[in-house]
């Protein structure tokens, strides 16, 4: 299945984040985070991957670019460690941790590959973290202060911002369940966690821009919820999930108001003042999307879901297992389609407020280790996806592949395996996968399609199952 062609311009890209790369947890004056403390303790990464190690991007930082300019990529991905550049969450600067951003941008540019640094992919200075993390209105603040000292320094040869990455997650995951850090398993006490990191947001966006950064975005993560059952009980669950994990974030972003008067009322204040700071202008608007999620009614008892982790009895929504879908080594659905429903879904719910979009993630984790034939299908699948979005309207910008290199999945470790490059996590050696090869061809010929309109990368077999293996459509919710 050749993809689209997509318009002269278009920004062709890949993702990563620190704590799943960088390693050097304490080298060079790096403060520990909240998630070297919470990977240290014992049984919590479940293949016991050496997380103080990671793929040693620190270190190889140019292995990397190299094979990101040898996939003809125009943009990184990357996330600064705030704990590297402000140890202690305030106060001092380590002037070596900024010096290797500093390096890595230089880097970067001196390959033509535009560096697009996330000031934030969940590793919060240890201190803070201790002291509430994002339960504490002053985490906030002290975010908006690294995002300025980062910013005054790189803001000269970076071009593109992205703040925070997936307030949602940190808050369900981290806050509310207690699967990642810091595991505090507080259910809807959590929710302040939300509002905290909003406003990191939109205080970050403030202090980027006084510093001279242009281009700003933010990376949340989307997916479609679907409706299991046709009961009442079923779609008030699907609804208030999709509401928590959707629109809780996006629409005080886009539009300054919460989607729910109660869960705005649950908030800490002053919440209306808050929100004019967080719906600051945004240049563009990230969307990470792996796959739709299937809720219903609340289940008597817990779910071990299929991302892994456990979602307790006693919620007001039941998450199920969707069925009829190829299944990636994660157990996640492999659906395309679902990618252009939630796209145009932001584009029919936000309409003009919505800026031009970037998918700041997409991939999949599979456990072949160099023949990777169904994360081309994969890629195939959702780039196709993205393009039938754009013809329905929706203004794209750009596409950045999660992930460059396998790396740390979080608590998973590495067992799941989401990179372009193999990681060899003995030898660090990296070695290029088939589905490199297939992404550096493309990226040609969508560069080269004004001289060779006919030129398409082609793989070896049919792409199976990842746009076709849809069976039963559940409605939408
Ligand atoms: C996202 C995270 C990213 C990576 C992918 C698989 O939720 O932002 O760091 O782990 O999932």
């Amino acid at each position: 299945m050749p993809v689209p062609m997509f318009p002269p311009g278009f920004l062709w890209g890949a993702s990563a984040s620190a704590f799943q790369t960088e390693g050097a947890v304490d080298t060079d004056g790096k403060g520990p985070s909240g998630w070297d403390a919470f990977a240290a303790r014992p049984g919590r990464i479940k293949d016991g991957a050496d997380t103080t190690r990671a793929t040693g991007f620190h270190a190889r930082y140019r292995e990397d670019v190299a094979l990101l300019a040898g996939l003809g990529a125009d943009a990184f991905r990357f996330s600064v460690s705030w704990p590297r550049v402000v140890p202690g969450g305030s106060g001092a600067v380590n002037a070596d941790g900024l010096d290797f951003y500093d390096r890595l941008v230089d880097e970067l540019c001196a390959h033509g590959v535009t560096p697009a640094p996330t000031l934030y992919h969940w590793d919060t200075p240890l201190p803070l973290e201790e002291a509430g993390g994002w339960l504490d209105r002053d985490t906030a603040y002290r975010f908006a202060e690294y995002a300025g000292i980062v910013a005054e320094r790189l803001a000269d040869r970076v071009p593109m911002w992205i703040t925070i990455n997936e307030p949602a997650e940190v808050t369900l995951l981290g806050y509310a369940l207690g699967e990642h850090a810091p595991g505090r398993t507080l259910l809807f006490d959590a929710l302040p966690a939300a509002h905290h990191q909003l406003l990191a947001h939109g205080l970050a966006v403030r202090a980027l821009r006084a510093a001279g950064a242009d281009n700003i975005g933010v990376a949340l993560s989307h997916a479609p919820v679907w409706t299991a059952g046709d009961s009442d009980e079923d779609r008030l669950g699907a609804e208030l999930y999709d509401t928590l994990t959707n629109w809780l974030f996006a629409d005080p972003v886009l539009t300054g108001r919460y989607p729910d008067e109660n869960i705005a009322a649950l908030m800490p204040g002053p919440v209306a003042d808050d929100l004019k700071v967080i719906s600051a202008p945004l240049d563009w608007y990230g969307v990470n999307y792996y796959n739709p999620t299937l809720v219903g009614a609340p289940r008597p008892e817990a779910l071990e879901t299929f991302s892994g982790f456990t979602m307790p009895a006693g919620l007001p929504f039941g998450i199920r297992e969707i069925e009829g879908y190829e299944k990636t080594g994660f157990g996640w659905p492999v659906v395309p389609e679902g990618l252009t429903e939630i796209l145009t879904l932001l584009h029919r719910r936000y309409g003009d407020r919505l800026p031009p979009l970037h998918i700041t993630e997409n991939g999949c984790a599979l456990d072949e280790p160099l023949a990777d034939d169904r994360r081309i299908a994969y890629l195939e699948g959702h780039l196709t996806a993205l393009r039938a979005a754009m013809d329905a309207g929706v203004d794209v910008r750009g596409y950045f592949t999660w992930s460059l290199t396998d790396n740390v999945e979080w608590t998973e470790g590495a067992s799941q395996r989401f990179g372009l490059v193999h990681i060899d996590y003995e030898t660090l050696t990296r070695t290029p996968k088939a589905s490199y090869a297939w992404y550096r061809d493309l990226i040609h010929a969508q560069k080269h399609q004004r001289e060779q309109p006919q030129e398409q990368p082609k793989r070896n077999e049919p792409a199976e199952g990842a746009a076709e293996g849809a069976a039963k459509r559940v409605s939408g919710g």
